[in-house]
């Protein structure tokens, strides 16, 4: 299945770039010791590692994803909608990020549009599973992108000019 070889990838792609910034953290701690100068001064504290939480209320995707998961999945979502986090999720007022903007409730239910790329999500699955598969095709399973193309709401095709007909009526 694509999503968990290229999951399996972003998973890679995170322990590497953790294990080097830990790396390069401890680095920087090691120099801070080893300069008088600035051992005098009490380190800053840590940033906070970027942790994603795990999700809470899934009904679709598979319940055991890690937050690390759904986050990518999320990403390819809003890529091949040409849209963003927003559209889906709900802005949550009590919960303000140090700039002042309300964080949004991820596990929150009430935008029509989650509800809808629920479905849209099943219908993806049965798509793939119950005619993309009993073809003999390229195996390249439809996706949202198939038929979103980067937009939120699929555009209204256009065929080409009529050419030449290739029967007699
Ligand atoms: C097209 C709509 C859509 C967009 C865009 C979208 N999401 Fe989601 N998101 C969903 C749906 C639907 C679910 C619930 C999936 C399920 O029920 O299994 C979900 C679930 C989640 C969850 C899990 C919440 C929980 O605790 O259960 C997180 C976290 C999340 N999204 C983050 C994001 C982020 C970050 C972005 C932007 C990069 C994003 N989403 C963009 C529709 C969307
Ligand atoms: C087979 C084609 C097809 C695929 C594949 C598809 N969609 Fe859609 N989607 C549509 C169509 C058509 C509409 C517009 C329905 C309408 O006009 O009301 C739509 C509408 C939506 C909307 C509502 C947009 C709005 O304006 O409120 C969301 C959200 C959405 N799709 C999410 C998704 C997600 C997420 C996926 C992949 C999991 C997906 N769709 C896959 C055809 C598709």
């Amino acid at each position: 299945m694509r999503v968990s070889r290229s999951t399996l990838a972003a998973v890679a792609a995170v322990a590497v770039a953790s294990a080097s910034f830990l790396a390069s953290r401890t680095l920087v701690s090691a120099l801070a010791a080893a300069t008088p100068a600035q051992a005098a001064q009490p380190a800053p504290p840590p940033p906070p590692p970027h942790t994603m939480n795990a999700p809470i209320n899934l009904k679709v995707l598979p319940r055991n994803l890690t937050g690390e998961q759904v986050h990518e999945i999320m990403e390819g979502w809003e890529g091949e909608l040409g849209t963003s986090c927003k559209t889906c999720h709900v802005e949550d007022p009590k919960n303000l990020a140090p700039n002042g903007r309300p964080r949004l409730n991820f596990a929150d239910d009430s935008k029509p549009e989650k509800q809808t790329a629920r479905k849209m999500f099943m219908m993806v699955q049965d798509i793939n599973k119950n005619y993309i598969a009993k073809i003999d095709s390229s195996g390249a399973p439809v996706t949202c992108g198939t038929c979103h193309r980067g937009h939120l709401g699929p555009e209204p095709f256009a065929a080409a000019p009529e050419k030449e007909h290739d029967h007699d009526h």
